[in-house]
């Protein structure tokens, strides 16, 4: 439980849940060095076993990065140059530079302002012949609409890869997110819930075959598939990193019970039309909060009115990726409004296992105050 408040309120903290894990760290490292075992070797292996059981997953493949994730996924789903893959503006770069590097074209549809995930009717009016995959990506850890886009996918043909880079742990429908698709994608990079001390990321295959390809892929083989020969290359996740990621993995559900004690604070001082709204009224969903998120049509004076107050804050995909100068590669088929105005308005709260409650109420309060005075002058 925390209680000891701080003086300044960082967004994460990447140190202390590391150091409360210190000693088993070091002993590992130990019998690590002594090993000679420094590439691919049990730890990389097990750490695939214990994840893939726990995404739902047929197997899963560490790899170097959670950006390699996506090239390889993408690739192995059958993106092949010119295809079109259908994803959302509202994320990180490297969803749609996975997508650039296999020379095919993103095709950017709007999210929906309740989650920031995106909008399924909006997936449907952007196929075309070219479309080839859907690529949701469950943003802050909500889950996307899985069976919506499932559905749709089924109907016209099409491959699902979903970026669950921030949302492991994540459930859609009692399930998790990594169970839906016919890949999904994680990174496990230090911000993450569940991270590293360095870059590492994994794919999660239901085929076999998949996984099979990949794997080979990471480690220089080069694989034919569908009649096109893919090159090999080193995509491999580090030993080390392993290490670290399994002994977290056994941590997780203890820090995730922190994480959502303090969103649940937050959520008791926050008007609901102010923050996340899960699809099926969240029934079945499991939210891992990677960013607790706080939308304020001045979200500037909502920042500095918390920076004077000492806590740090976040401002995530402002602009969105139609305005990234990789846009020039991507197809914009309609609006993208939504993308826009939660680029302008959404504000990321600090969350992490170490935060104090009290300063949880604290900002909780600060906030809610806040957006409350918005929505009475608004109306
Ligand atoms: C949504 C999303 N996709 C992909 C990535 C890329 O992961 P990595 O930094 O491990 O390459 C990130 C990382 O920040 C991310 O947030």
């Amino acid at each position: 439980m925390n209680t000891q408040p701080k003086q300044r309120v960082g967004r994460y903290d990447l140190i202390s849940p590391m150091m409360a894990c210190r000693d088993e760290i070091l002993d590992k490292f130990e019998k690590f060095l002594d090993s000679g075992q420094y590439i691919l070797g049990q730890e990389v292996r097990l750490l695939e076993e214990e994840l893939a059981a726990a995404c739902g997953c047929a197997e899963a493949v560490g790899v170097a990065s959670g950006s390699s994730a996506l090239f390889l996924a993408l690739a192995m789903a059958g993106v092949r140059p010119g295809d079109e893959v259908i994803t959302t503006p509202y994320t990180f770069d490297a969803t749609i530079e996975a997508i650039i590097l296999l020379d095919a074209v993103p095709v950017l549809v709007d999210i929906k302002p309740t989650d920031l995930n995106i909008d399924p009717v909006k997936i449907e009016e952007a196929i075309t012949e070219k479309t080839r995959c859907i690529l949701p990506v469950h943003i802050f850890g909500a889950p996307a609409d899985m069976h919506v886009i499932q559905d749709i996918a089924d109907r016209h043909g099409l491959e699902v890869v979903a970026d669950m880079a921030q949302a492991f742990g994540t459930l859609y429908d009692g399930k998790p997110c990594g169970a839906f698709g016919r890949m999904n994608t994680l990174s496990f990079y230090p911000t993450k819930n569940l991270p590293g001390i360095g870059d590492g990321g994994m794919v999660f295959c239901r085929d076999t075959e998949d996984a099979e390809r990949i794997r080979k892929i990471r480690g220089h083989q080069a694989v034919r598939m569908n009649g096109h020969l893919y090159t090999g290359w080193n995509s491999r996740l580090d030993e080390v990193q392993a290490m670290v990621i399994r002994i977290r993995h056994a941590r997780f559900q203890d820090e995730q019970r922190d994480r959502d004690e303090v969103a649940r604070i937050y959520d008791s001082h926050i008007p609901q039309a102010h923050r996340l709204q899960t699809p099926n009224g969240g029934q079945g969903m499991k939210v891992t909060h990677h960013q607790y998120w706080v939308r304020a049509a001045d979200r500037g004076g909502l920042r500095a009115k918390l920076d004077a107050a000492g806590i740090d804050t976040g401002v995530y995909y402002d602009p969105p990726m139609n305005h990234h100068e990789l846009a020039e590669y991507c197809r914009m088929p309609g609006s993208l409004a939504e993308a826009e105005r939660a680029g302008r308005e959404v504000l990321a709260l600090p969350i992490h296992a170490a935060l104090p409650f009290d300063d949880a109420q604290r900002i909780g309060r600060l906030v809610g105050d806040f957006v409350s005075s918005e929505s009475s002058t608004e109306s």
